[in-house]
Parts: structure tokens; C-alpha cells; sequence
């Protein structure tokens, strides 16, 4: 949600703030804030914009900091508007400065105990309060390591946050419950960071602080204590992170980079994963064959486009596995008290493996008795990695555009793997016939997505001009292409902010048929598949009421193409990886409009790439 990165240093750390707040900006991006220790000063000093990184960095030329200590912190409203004044780094009196990721849910209670004892709030946010009560309990304690220690047991929520205090000036205090936070070790430096990838310019050693660590970070030397205030040591892991991977390239975008690094993530996907027309055993994870030899239904719980990915995998681990799969939105699943089936295979996919609700939920199937669980997930170490009892890793690369891409299609690739390996355990899928047709087609994967972009490409930028003018548009699909199609709408509205809507194309004529015009797109997505004539009649349907058809079809189009009727042919394509290559001329649909509208394709308005809160 939001991002934080603070260093202590023998040099000017200000440019490692600033460059370290634009790799997190994709977490939030509505104001930005960056604190320091002024040396001259001898105390507290910020600079605050409600705006994004550059603009911060434009009100720096003009009021220049240095300093070897600080904070900073790209922010996602949760607690009051976009504002310089509820823009972080927070400060009590010249005493403490805060940065905050996640929801203090105690923070009114907790404020007006505050006010009462004559603290002025100057901001909305639940964030200040955390600065007023260190400061609080320093004035009473007379000690502002035990204050902070003290106060951050009095929060209830989700945080991590770093503190910065002039009372202790060559000293980070960085603390992590729910949300994350790394600290980078450097040659007689330290940082912290949301992310690993802020740190890429300064180090790649880095170690992940787990659920109610403190830690205190000094230039040449931090200690962390954990929820029991014992002093622990955690481990040092080796970021693989690259800098280039955080780099735009030539392209305009991340989300576009991303469009067209699919080929590869999928390659990456699959290395060591198959081999021989055979799935490899173990890829799920050591446990994986007496884990899944007691599995006889699935759950899926994921948010957003990782939903999606879960409900067109239904589809595959119904059809080839063989078992019942139930697909949830994960904030739905947390609080509905499902009935727990102990030989269910929970799924959390996320690319992020931070997403609040999503983690929740996985907590709260484990809570309930639920089977095994595995994480499908981009991150490694992220919290829903150590949480689950499985990992996959999508290997994906970093995913900066705030409408998931490459993230996307290689969690489908993970969950087509996951069938193939449920099927086997189920008796479902023999090795010798099914399991290398289906192998085979996936192998085929990365060729085929680079053949279709290449292919798809000009035509996609042609049709996106007929979206200038629309503000509503309707997808359709049948079967496994139905989620396709929520894909499909899900990418336009986020970053075109034109208002889009998926329907299963049979429920057309139950509702959304009335909406049907010259002025509503309806875009279908339409393979070859024992559908295509059930299909054919819906469209028919929008066509008969002056509908604007816009049809993805394979090399065989159900319907020929009119003054009314649009056929986007993608060419011959497998069965079986089809919902994963009809997703990709819907995000450059997406990401064509977009330019058009001229959006903030890769920041959209009042979105986050990572939600960390609920
Ligand atoms: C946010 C992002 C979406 C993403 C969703 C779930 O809403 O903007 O792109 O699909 O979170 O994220 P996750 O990291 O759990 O896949």
C-alpha cells in the first residue's frame, strides 16, 4: 500500500531516499514525504508534497536537504484525503517522526486519550497518533527507546513503520506487524525499505523482519528484538533482484514491458518444472506427495486479478483433475465462516503475497481446519510464502505496472502445472498419453505469446481508437473464456477508467441486453471451442439491437466482419492454453485505450499495486 525507506549512513543518504521512494511509488503514489536529522539544526526537518516523487524532488532543488539519517514514505490514502498535511513523514512536536504502512484501528481511541492530555493533532491520519504516543510516553518514561517499544505494543492493527528522533540521532528504530519491512545491509550503512526493490541501487543483502520485530539500525550495526522483546538474529538472504529489472528499457511503460516480457516470464515459469513430457515431482515442494496424496477438492482464495487466474484454473481442476473446486474473492472467504473440509487444498494466489485480505484469509482456512495450503506467488519471502504450508513461485520478475500482466499469465501457467500434478495424485492423468499433450502444449506457451503479439499488435492500436469516445463497455464470454473476459474489463477500468463489464454472454439477454447501443462496446471474446455456437447467438442478439460488435476469435471467426462487427483474429490456438493467449490482446486493448485517454497508465488514479490493508 504505502512505501517506506529510511537510511543511516556516513554519506548523504536524501538522493538514496529519493531514488528508493520512486522504485516504491508503485505501493501508492497521492502524496509523498521525505524527514531528516539536519545536522545543523540539531533537529527534525521534512519536506511534504501531495503529489508524486518528481515533484517532491522539484521542491528539494529549491529547499536542498542533507543529512546522513532519514525517513521517507510514498503514500496510499487510507486515513484522510491526498493532502501535504496528511502526507507523511508525521512528526510530535520536534520530538518523533513517523512512516507508516498499514491501519492503526485503535487510533481514535487512542487519539482522544492524546488530546485529552493536551497533544494537537495537525492531520487526519491514524499515523500521527503513533508519533504522539512515543512522544507521550518519552515524557513520561523519560526514555525514548522504551517509549517506542512501549507504544507499539499499545497499537492494534497492522504497521510497519520506521522512527526517526533527534534524541537519539544516529539511530533508525524500524518495526514490522502485518505489513513488510526489510532492512538493507550495506558496507557501514544501513536501510530499510517496504520492498527489496527500493534497495537495488545500495545493496542486495537484505533480511526480512518477521511479525513483531523491532529493530534498532544504526550505521555499522543494528540489533532486532522480537515480540517478546528478546534479541534475535534473522537471517541474511541474497537479493536477486537486478537493477534493470526495475528499469523502463526503451518501453513507454512498465505495463507495456510488462505486456511484452511475457514470453519470458513464462519460459522462466516452466524451467526446471518439466522435463521430458513430465511435470517434475517436488516443484510444489518437498511435502508436496504426501500433502496432495489426501487431497480431494480444492479452494482458491485470491483479490483482483489473481481471482481471475483462480477461476479460470477452476475450470482446469474440474475438467482434467477431476476434483471440486470452489473459487472466492478472499475479503468474502475471511469473514463467511466456510465450512471447513479438511482434504481441500487451500490456493492463495497473489503476485504480491502481501495482499491483507488474501493473507487473512489463508490464516483464517488454517484457523477453520482446512487440508494443506500452497502459495502461488511472485514474491518470494513475502508473507503469504512463509504463511503457507507450499510454495510455487511464478517467477514472473518484478511487476511494477499497477494492472497485473506477466504476473497474471504466469499464475496461470502455475495453476495448469498444479492440475497436472493434482490429476496424477487423482488417477486422473496418466503419464503416458494426457500428461505429455498437456506438457506439450505448454512448452508451446512462450512461442505462441510472442507470435501473437507481434500479430496483434497494429491491429489492437487501430481498434483502441474507437474507444476515445466511450465511457461504458460490456465483455462477453462462455465457459473458461468468461473469467477471460473479466480480465478483459477488470484491465480497462483500471487504468482507462472507462466503465466496463463482464458477463457470462448467456446472461445477456437477463439484464445487461438493455444496455445495448451504438454507444456500448460489446466485446466478445470467442474461440472455436464446443461453445462458439451457443456464443454466436448471443451476438447475434447484441447485433439485432445495433450493438458495436468486437469479436477475438481464432482463425475461424464465428461471425464475418461488418460495419457493425469487428474480428480480431488471433490464428490457430490449443485448446488448452487459450484463456491464457486471449488475455494478452485484452491488456494491449487496455493499454492502447489508455494512451489514448491519456491516463496514468501505470499509476492510476486512487489504486495500489500492493493492498497491504484491509
Ligand atoms: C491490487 C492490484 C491488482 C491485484 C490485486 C491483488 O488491487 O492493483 O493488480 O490483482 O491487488 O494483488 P495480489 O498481489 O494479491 O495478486
Amino acid at each position: 500500500m504505502c512505501g517506506i525507506i529510511g537510511a543511516v549512513a556516513e554519506r548523504d543518504v536524501v538522493p538514496i531516499l529519493l531514488e528508493g521512494l520512486k522504485r516504491l511509488e508503485y505501493r501508492g503514489y497521492d502524496s509523498v514525504g521525505v524527514a531528516i536529522i539536519d545536522q545543523a539544526l540539531q533537529g527534525l526537518r521534512r519536506e511534504r508534497v501531495a503529489g508524486k516523487v518528481r515533484q517532491l524532488e522539484q521542491v528539494l532543488k529549491q529547499h536542498s536537504m542533507y543529512s546522513p539519517i532519514g525517513i521517507a514514505h510514498t503514500r496510499w490514502s487510507t486515513h484522510g484525503k491526498p493532502s501535504e498535511v496528511n502526507a507523511h513523514p508525521h512528526f510530535a512536536k520536534d520530538k518523533v517522526a513517523v512512516v507508516h504502512n498499514g491501519i492503526i484501528e485503535n487510533h481514535q481511541i487512542l487519539r482522544q486519550a492524546l488530546q485529552q492530555k493536551g497533544h494537537i493533532f495537525q492531520s487526519e491520519t491514524d499515523t500521527e497518533v503513533i508519533a504522539h504516543l512515543i512522544h507521550d510516553n518519552w515524557l513520561e518514561m523519560g526514555d525514548l527507546t522504551a517509549a517506542i517499544h512501549h507504544s507499539l505494543k499499545m497499537l492494534q492493527g497492522s504497521y510497519s513503520v520506521a522512527i526517526l528522533s533527534p534524541l537519539i540521532p544516529g539511530t533508525l528504530f524500524a518495526a514490522r506487524r502485518g505489513s513488510p519491512l526489510v532492512i538493507g545491509v550495506g558496507v557501514g550503512e544501513h536501510f530499510i525499505a517496504s520492498d527489496v526493490a527500493a534497495l537495488v541501487s545500495v545493496t542486495q543483502q537484505v533480511i526480512f523482519l518477521e511479525e513483531g520485530d523491532i529493530a534498532h539500525i544504526q550505521r555499522d550495526s543494528f540489533i532486532i528484538y522480537d515480540f517478546r522483546g528478546q534479541k534475535v538474529e534473522r537471517e541474511l538472504h541474497l537479493s536477486h533482484v537486478q537493477a534493470d529489472a526495475v528499469e523502463r528499457g526503451h518501453f513507454r511503460h512498465y505495463m507495456q514491458k510488462e505486456i511484452f516480457e511475457q514470453a519470458h516470464a513464462l519460459r522462466e515459469t516452466l524451467a526446471g518444472r518439466v522435463y521430458n513430457g513430465r511435470v517434475l515431482e517436488g516443484i510444489f515442494g518437498a511435502s508436496e506427495a504426501r500433502l496432495f496424496a489426501e487431497i480431494y477438492a480444492v479452494q482458491i482464495i485470491a483479490c483482483g486479478t489473481s481471482y481471475h487466474a483462480g477461476l479460470i484454473a477452476s475450470h482446469w481442476i474440474e475438467t482434467l483433475a477431476k476434483l471440486p473446486c470452489s473459487v472466492e474473492v478472499a475479503s468474502e472467504f475471511r469473514y463467511r465462516q466456510p465450512l471447513a473440509n479438511p482434504n481441500a487444498l487451500v490456493v492463495a494466489i497473489s503476485q504480491s503475497g502481501e495482499t491483507a485480505d488474501t493473507l487473512a484469509a489463508l490464516q483464517e482456512a488454517k484457523r477453520l481446519g482446512f487440508g494443506p495450503s500452497l502459495a502461488i506467488c511472485n514474491v518470494p519471502e513475502s508473507s503469504l510464502v512463509r504463511t503457507a504450508d507450499m510454495c510455487f513461485m511464478t517467477r514472473a520478475g518484478i511487476e511494477i505496472g499497477v494492472a497485473s500482466t506477466k504476473a497474471f499469465t504466469t499464475q496461470l501457467l502455475a495453476l495448469l502445472l498444479l492440475t497436472v500434478v493434482l490429476g496424477k495424485h487423482n488417477g486422473t492423468i496418466s503419464e503416458s498419453d494426457m500428461e505429455g499433450d498437456i506438457v506439450h502444449s505448454l512448452e508451446q506457451l512462450p512461442h505462441a505469446v510472442d507470435m501473437l503479439l507481434r500479430k496483434v499488435q497494429q491491429p489492437i492500436k487501430n481498434l483502441a481508437e474507437r474507444f476515445a469516445d466511450k465511457y461504458h463497455a460490456l465483455f462477453l464470454g462462455r465457459g473458461i473464456h468468461y473469467p477471460v473476459a473479466k480480465e478483459g474489463a477488470l484491465k480497462l477500468k483500471e487504468i482507462s477508467y472507462i466503465h466496463a463489464e463482464a458477463y457470462p454472454a448467456g446472461e445477456l439477454k437477463h439484464g445487461p441486453l438493455a444496455l445495448v447501443d451504438a454507444n456500448m462496446p460489446v466485446i466478445a471474446v470467442a474461440p472455436n471451442d464446443a461453445l462458439q455456437e451457443k456464443l454466436k447467438s448471443n451476438l447475434e442478439e447484441v447485433h439485432a439491437r445495433g450493438g458495436q460488435l468486437f469479436i477475438f476469435a481464432n482463425h475461424r471467426a464465428i461471425m464475418q466482419a461488418s460495419d457493425y462487427i469487428t474480428v480480431v483474429e488471433l490464428g490457430e490456438i490449443d485448446e488448452l492454453i487459450s484463456p491464457i493467449l486471449y488475455t494478452i490482446p485484452l491488456q494491449l486493448l487496455a493499454y492502447h485505450v489508455a494512451l489514448i485517454k491519456g491516463t496514468d497508465v501505470d499509476q492510476p488514479r486512487n489504486l495500489a499495486k500492493s493492498v497491504t490493508v484491509e
